[in-house]
């Protein structure tokens, strides 16, 4: 219609960060990722997500990649597009609480090394989290987009998402996210959320979802109808299942009408065509499950983001109970309602996962617990959507005194203390927030790293006496 206004939705890609994350256990290497970079930042999206999440400890504990570097070589190739990361509030990338200082020099070193925008968001949607890392984001000149982790119960109103994303505004964000982790959001909830939010709110708002249960991309068209003005969309060959809906597919959904995305299909395929064979590696090597592939509609009932899933399948798989699958799926909302109905995220995701494997496994509820379950009890993860029951305090944590304050005010600066902890073999300053992240790995990495330099040292040496032979 010629009176239509005419409103591009912007594109968000997320495949060299949530796609592979979701759908390979985080593996795709920077190597996988740099041949096709540069045409990615021909296409015309909005922004990559190309950092953070899992991937930062997944380059150190699995690929033996430095982040650091990634993330430079991947701005190299990506010189016109946005780069985004996404960032867990206090957690950084952690999985633990970090002191103030070491939030601040994070959010430093990431924009300083190629991020532009800063997606942050808190598993309990507790917004003094998140406070820090959007205060260091501005004051960076970064974008600081806050997100809002998506779930579903008896506490998560409209007027209970409505007033999140208004104490958003007043924090000073950019940006407000709605992230359906496990894609529970539903076509028609996800409009009428969207024209709450529009209605409340001048940012602009992005949904960000998961193909989990089959909804997404008609989660999407109506969101967008509603006034959403950024959507995230994987590449096909790593989309869908638990990863994004296709790129490909809602740019020709949308092409045409008020809400063309204006990307250029040819330059889509292209790179789909370099993905592609990544697919078909990745499942005839079994990295890429079919389980997550396929639609799970029981997800509504269970709320398991994907990444989630996938670890489910591996941790369950190490301790041969493979066929305890479905048990510990239905445990999962049990032990989430007694945990205050936090939402399923990481960490609560790894929290309320991992105490399901351990209720189902030793046979009765709260037996086994482990020390993070102990700590959201505690509240050391700050406050959950509704307060612990007394009973469940009781018997995980005994007559402990849960904590109420934000729970970084408890924390001394550390980074001084961390670095001198590291400091022979520090090449870089980011080796320290890598360090401070995850210790043990950072340093087991650090010692890798140390000797291949060695062994290549060697080699070159070796290569010189033998091309001037006497
Ligand atoms: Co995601």
């Amino acid at each position: 219609m010629s009176d239509q206004i005419v409103r591009p939705v912007k594109i968000m890609d997320t495949t060299l960060r949530d796609a592979h994350q979701s759908l390979i256990a985080t593996r795709m290497t920077t190597e996988e990722m740099l041949p096709i970079a540069a045409k990615m930042d021909q296409a015309g999206f909005y922004a990559m997500e190309v950092w953070g999440g899992a991937t930062f400890d997944a380059c150190l504990r699995f690929l033996k990649e430095d982040p650091w570097e990634r993330l430079r070589k991947i701005r190299k190739e990506v010189k016109n597009t946005k780069l985004q990361m996404l960032f867990r509030g206090q957690n950084i990338l952690g999985y633990r609480h970090y002191a103030d200082d070491v939030v601040e020099y994070f959010v430093q070193k990431s924009i300083a090394n190629g991020i532009d925008i800063i997606r942050i968001f808190d598993a309990l949607n507790d917004m003094r989290n998140l406070e820090t890392a959007v205060r260091a984001s501005r004051k960076e000149g970064g974008h600081a987009q806050v997100a809002i982790s998506y779930t579903l119960s008896e506490v998560h109103t409209l007027e209970y998402y409505i007033e999140l994303a208004k104490r958003i505004e007043d924090m000073g964000a950019h940006s407000i996210c709605i992230k359906d982790m496990a894609g529970l959001l539903v076509p028609y909830e996800a409009e009428r959320l969207v024209k709450a939010l529009k209605s409340y709110t001048n940012l602009p708002i992005q949904l960000h979802t998961h193909y989990t249960s089959g909804v997404a991309s008609m989660t999407y068209l109506k969101a967008v109808e509603a006034g959403c003005d950024i959507i995230d969309t994987a590449m096909s060959p790593l989309a869908m299942g638990t990863s994004q809906p296709a790129t490909e597919v809602l740019v020709e959904t949308f092409k045409g009408t008020p809400y063309d995305t204006g990307i250029n299909q040819e330059i889509l395929s292209e790179i789909t065509e370099y993905f592609r064979p990544m697919r078909e590696e990745a499942l005839a090597s079994g990295l890429m499950n079919t389980k997550v592939l396929s639609v799970d509609i029981n997800t509504l009932r269970y709320q398991v983001p994907g990444g989630m899933l996938s670890n489910l399948v591996s941790q369950l798989k190490g301790q041969n109970a493979e066929d305890k699958y479905y048990d510990v799926l239905k445990e999962i909302p049990r032990v989430r309602a007694d945990f205050g109905y936090v939402p399923l995220v990481t960490p609560s995701s790894q929290i309320v996962g991992t105490q399901a494997v351990l209720n189902v496994l030793a046979g009765e509820r709260y037996k086994m617990v482990s020390k993070e379950s102990k700590d959201m009890v505690r509240g050391k993860y700050g406050s959950t959507p509704v307060p612990i029951k007394e009973e469940i305090v009781k018997k995980i944590i005994g007559d402990e005194k849960p904590i109420t304050c934000r729970p970084a005010d408890l924390l001394q600066p550390e980074l001084k203390t961390l670095e001198k902890e590291m400091a022979m073999y520090k090449q870089q300053d980011e080796d320290i927030l890598s360090y401070a992240l995850f210790p043990q790995v950072a340093m087991d990495f650090f010692k890798y790293r140390e000797a291949k330099e060695k062994k290549v040292d060697l080699a070159v040496a070796d290569k010189k006496n033998k091309a001037y032979p006497v």
